[in-house]
């Protein structure tokens, strides 16, 4: 492993069309956070740098659909992502935003740079125009249905559905996400960044270089791509919000927000430092982008192949991308309001930043999508911070408080039981950077937590209350001991809990500034130091809090089925829809498929014949109670195989905005097979 001077950490920049909520703090910043302050400990040379991605699609529909313009837009969510971060506890070195003049001149500098050297490929093609706002329609302006999964609210450049990256000529139907027209096309010029040149050295530089280093999902993800191969891709849109193209002969035209967005990391380190360049420019740096996985291509592909092509600077030494993170059992979503959002959460938690810290933390989704619950943030706040660490260091304290007027007491002839629990200091100590080193924040903190776990048994097998009378000597060693592990242990925890490793120094009389990691040691304090009277470090959290939560989600999901829109398709002629043979059918047989949640295998009576069909309804009907139940069937789909059951055909069901289904059925029992028309 290479040996580096300094650090250069960057966590995605958030797009400024919302708050920010639980989803990103654990798949990018608090990770990244862990790892720099982890750093800052060893006191190493390290930067963290973010910023709002104020630029794209997103932000100029939301400014649309609001009547305001997209500026007043970034600068109300700029200025709430901020605050919420500084509360949280996110210890950026500048959190800056790309639409400041510093981007505009670093970003417009860059795409000169390479527009000079010749790299980009200049090139006219149709594009999809809407005719009514008199506007072309790139990325998230076009919806229409995904080619490859069928979803019928893919947009312009990615399917949310299946995760496919798209261009709006791939989509089935295309419509105008501005006026809902249908759009016509018209030639265009644009700049394209020849990816597919750039193959061979992709291959070289991660799949060879970084084979052993690089997360398995990251490398995969990588592999994917460049095994379906790269094609140049455009890097300039349309449109009248981002950063103008600095090119004759592109008036109208801004740079693709997925160009800008990344070189937002650079304007940041240059607004922080007038010594960038020594971060960005020298191999003694090691750079390490935090990102979601849905951010990957940008931050393996398009992103290095622009540092490449402009070579002054250095690449990054790891992309730890992580997958996602659920709520409850659903995906996060912005638009169904399905989240929790970081604001909201410190208005309602005050001075519980720790609390979603460790809950985060303990489930990043590190190697796969993970679920955050009320319950277990609960759980996690009950039987893990407050039974473990508060009371161990609320014992500690105390006690010392009581017996020695809060002088750390002098220990004599430490036996071998006080002996490993010191030892143990060390061990959690190397385990906690080896993880963190690694990128496993998961483990790490559970690393860090297993030393107050191991202090807390340890009290509560020597019972150093008992002999208090009997054997002070016993006692006092006890407490020495234990009041190293409490010191120790709120150094080994100021990467993960900031907050309340603070309030630990507070008690235990030392200074937060001073400690550094390395003074991770089997004493950390003298004997005769005098420490504080301790204070509460956690409270309980009582069912009905995390009631209050749950409900608010409830009736979000309510809100959400009420809330249904009618979708429009385009027409059809009758004979489209005379090719569905539509019948009745009764179930007769019902059962799970093993190992799915949602699927359950049917056998239907036909009247002349029996079918076997796999429908996706296990989440809202027993199998036992829809046995007899009259369905329509659509019988002439072609068979499908799902998970190794033949399927033949599909039953109709209604399904609301909220994901609710229930069956379509006859008003009255019917013969079996009879024809819907
Ligand atoms: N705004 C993007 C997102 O939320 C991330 C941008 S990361 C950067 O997915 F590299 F472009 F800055
Ligand atoms: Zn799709």
């Amino acid at each position: 492993m290479k040996n580096y001077k300094r650090f250069l950490i960057t966590a995605a920049l958030p797009y400024a069309n919302g708050p920010v909520h639980i989803g990103h703090l654990a798949g990018v910043y608090v990770p990244a956070d862990i790892y720099a302050r982890f750093l800052r400990l060893k006191n190493k040379d390290v930067i963290y740098v973010c910023g709002s991605d104020e630029h794209g699609v997103p932000i100029t529909l939301k400014a649309k659909k609001e009547g305001k313009s997209p500026q007043e837009i970034v600068d109300r969510y700029h200025n709430i992502i901020k605050k919420s971060f500084e509360e949280f506890g996110i210890s950026f070195d500048i959190y800056s935003r790309t639409s400041s003049k510093t981007h505009y001149k670093t970003a417009s500098g860059f795409f000169k740079n390479l527009y000079e050297k010749g790299v980009f490929e200049e090139k006219v093609s149709k594009q999809y125009y809407d005719e009514e706002a008199k506007q072309f329609l790139a990325d998230r302006y076009i919806v229409g249905t995904c080619p490859k999964c069928g979803y019928d609210k893919a947009y312009g450049d990615q399917c949310e559905k299946c995760g496919s990256s798209l261009s709006p000529l791939e989509l089935i139907n295309p419509v105008s996400a501005i006026t809902g027209t249908k759009p016509v096309l018209k030639e265009t010029k644009h700049w394209y960044l020849p990816l597919d040149k750039y193959e061979g050295w992709l291959r070289e530089w991660i799949l060879e270089g970084h084979k052993d280093d690089w997360k398995p999902n990251v490398l995969g993800q990588v592999k994917s791509w460049l095994d379906d191969g790269l094609r140049p891709r455009a890097v300039t849109r349309d449109l009248d919000w981002g950063v103008p193209v600095p090119v004759e002969g592109a008036e109208g035209k801004v740079l693709y927000v997925w160009f800008d967005a990344p070189i937002g990391y650079i304007s940041a380190t240059k607004e922080l430092t007038p010594e960038w360049e020594k971060y960005w420019k020298s191999e003694d740096t090691k750079l390490v982008h935090f990102i979601g996985k849905d951010n990957i291509v940008f931050h393996c592909i398009i992103f290095p192949v622009m540092l490449k092509a402009h070579g002054e600077f250095i690449l990054p030494d790891n992309v730890p991308a992580n997958e996602f993170l659920n709520l409850e059992n659903d995906k996060i979503s912005t638009s169904r309001n399905w989240a929790v959002w970081l604001n909201e959460y410190l208005e309602e938690f005050p001075g519980k930043q720790d609390v979603l810290r460790y809950v985060i933390t303990s489930i990043i989704p590190e190697t796969k999508d993970s679920d955050f619950t009320w319950k277990d943030f609960q759980a996690k706040n009950n039987n893990e911070l407050l039974a473990i660490l508060g009371n161990f260091i609320n014992r500690t304290t105390t006690l010392i408080n009581k017996y020695y007027n809060g002088e750390i007491p002098q220990p004599e002839n430490l036996n071998d039981d006080d002996k490993n629990v010191l030892e143990a200091i060390i061990k959690q100590k190397e385990l906690v950077e080896k993880n963190i080193e690694k990128y496993r924040f998961r483990d790490a903190q559970l690393e860090m937590m297993n030393l107050f776990r191991l202090g807390n048994k340890y009290l509560t097998e020597t019972e150093p209350w008992k002999h208090q009378k009997t054997n002070p000597n016993l006692t006092k060693n006890i407490l020495y001991v234990s009041s190293q592990i409490a010191a120790a242990g709120a150094i080994l925890a100021k990467p993960f809990l900031p907050f309340t490793s603070e309030k630990i120094f507070q008690i235990l009389n030392l200074n937060n500034e001073e400690l550094k990691w390395e003074d991770i040691k089997e004493e950390v304090l003298q004997s005769g130091h005098k420490i504080n009277k301790p204070f509460l470090l956690f409270e309980k959290i009582e069912d009905e809090v995390v009631e209050k939560q749950i409900n608010k989600l409830k009736e979000t999901k309510k809100e959400n089925s009420s809330k249904v829109e009618l979708e429009k398709k385009d027409e059809i002629e009758f004979t489209d829809f005379e090719k569905m043979n539509l019948v009745t059918a009764t179930i007769l047989e019902a059962e799970k498929v093993p190992k799915t949640k949602k699927l359950l295998k049917l056998l239907l009576d036909l009247g002349s014949e029996k079918r076997t069909v796999v429908s996706g309804i296990a989440e809202f009907y027993k199998p036992e109670e829809i046995i007899g139940k009259q369905v329509v069937l659509l019988e002439n789909l072609k068979p499908r195989k799902i998970r190794g059951v033949e399927s033949k055909g599909m039953i109709l069901m209604a399904q609301d905005a909220g994901g609710k289904l229930v069956f379509v059925s006859p008003e009255e029992k019917i013969n079996n097979a009879s024809k819907i028309s």
